[in-house]
């Protein structure tokens, strides 16, 4: 067996398959050359297999060669007897026309960050869940320490329903499913929660009355505030890359004691301080803290055997900041020739 033999059976090989006339024909020549055993290219193989390796790697490669142009050979002469085989064409219609390309999406840039958050926060054992955004003033408001006259309830400007559904209102955070999830059942709890939220606000470049939250809760015994710092900077350390400086912030929610805030440095600036950060370097990208002992009592928990954290961000201004969007609205008007640049 040598190389010119390899192609030379090839060759004729081919030019056979070319001239099959029907379907039969074609199949004769597949066993002819490539069957199983006694295909007059297969059975070169275990010629091949007694060669010394460096012999049987020289021809091994012609014979591949061989053996693949006579099964692409196989194929489009099938191809063609089949066309061949179907009712003519319509006058006019051209069957060999390429296709159109066909377009493919891809991820809206908010659900990718919103997955990309989801999948880090999987690996530290959260679990990804979901809740109503057709809430009752007790889960949204009361049971998070906002009682009706709480000053903290003027910030939120509330779409409440009317009719029938009199009572409810759209969710303004996701914060009210750390209830939902605390009363479905015993600890320990370690959640993230993505989800629409809804505020009585007019759009404007960093605004818009409906925008996403990604909220987080971990309850156990014996969760500590270095437990929420420790994932708070992972958390952001993966989403932002390891450049950007994290920052944490005393602050406060009736809901968290103590609070905290996260900034992330200024992408732009890298913290100098810049237009795009006001002058500060830094730019707030959560809410946080350890879970209000009252919420946990609220809850059905005994605050002296469970604590946690608790931590909300809003993955649109994330996004924003991300892309360098100007205006937070770009992200909601469906707009294909902004959408597709991502
Ligand atoms: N619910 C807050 C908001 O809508 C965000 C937030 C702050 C969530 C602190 C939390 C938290 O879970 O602990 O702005």
């Amino acid at each position: 067996m040598t190389e010119t033999d390899l192609r030379e059976l090839g060759e004729r090989a081919l030019e056979e398959i070319a001239g099959a006339g029907d379907e039969a024909e074609l199949e004769r020549l597949r066993l002819l050359y490539l069957g199983r055993r006694s295909g007059l290219i297969s059975r070169r193989a275990a010629a091949l297999a007694q060669l010394p390796p460096e012999r049987r790697s020289e021809l091994g490669r012609e014979f591949n060669r061989a053996k693949q142009a006579v099964e692409e050979a196989l194929g489009r002469r099938q191809a063609e007897l089949a066309l061949g085989a179907a009712p003519p064409a319509p006058a006019g219609m051209d069957l060999s026309w390429p296709r159109r390309a066909l377009e493919r999406g891809h991820q809206h840039p908010v659900a990718r960050l919103i997955r990309e958050i989801e999948d880090v926060a999987a690996a530290l054992g959260f679990e990804s869940v979901r809740g109503p955004e057709v809430e009752d003033d007790r889960h949204n408001f009361e049971l998070l320490n906002l009682p009706p006259e709480h000053p903290a309830r003027d910030t939120h400007d509330t779409f409440y329903l009317e009719g029938p559904a009199q009572g409810w209102l759209l969710r303004t955070h996701t914060s009210p499913v750390q209830l939902r999830t605390m009363m479905a059942g015993p600890p320990p709890y370690r959640i993230i929660v993505p989800g629409r939220v809804y505020r009585r606000d007019n759009p404007d470049p960093t605004h818009n009355p409906v925008f996403f939250q990604v909220e987080g809760l971990c309850v156990d015994e014996g969760v500590s505030l270095a437990d929420l710092k420790g994932t708070l900077t992972y958390l952001i350390g993966a989403i932002f890359g390891p450049e950007r400086g994290v920052r944490l912030r005393a602050s406060y929610f009736p809901y968290t004691e103590p609070s905290l805030e996260a900034d992330v440095s200024c992408g732009f600036c890298r913290g100098g301080g810049c237009r795009s950060c006001l002058g500060k370097g830094w730019i707030e990208i959560l809410g946080s803290g350890m879970v209000h002992p009252q919420v946990l009592r609220n809850a059905g928990l005994d605050p002296e055997r469970y604590s946690g954290f608790a931590f909300g961000m809003g993955p649109d201004r994330i996004a924003a900041l991300k892309y360098g969007l100007e205006d937070i609205r770009d992200l909601y008007e469906n707009d294909l020739r902004l959408l597709e640049g991502f």
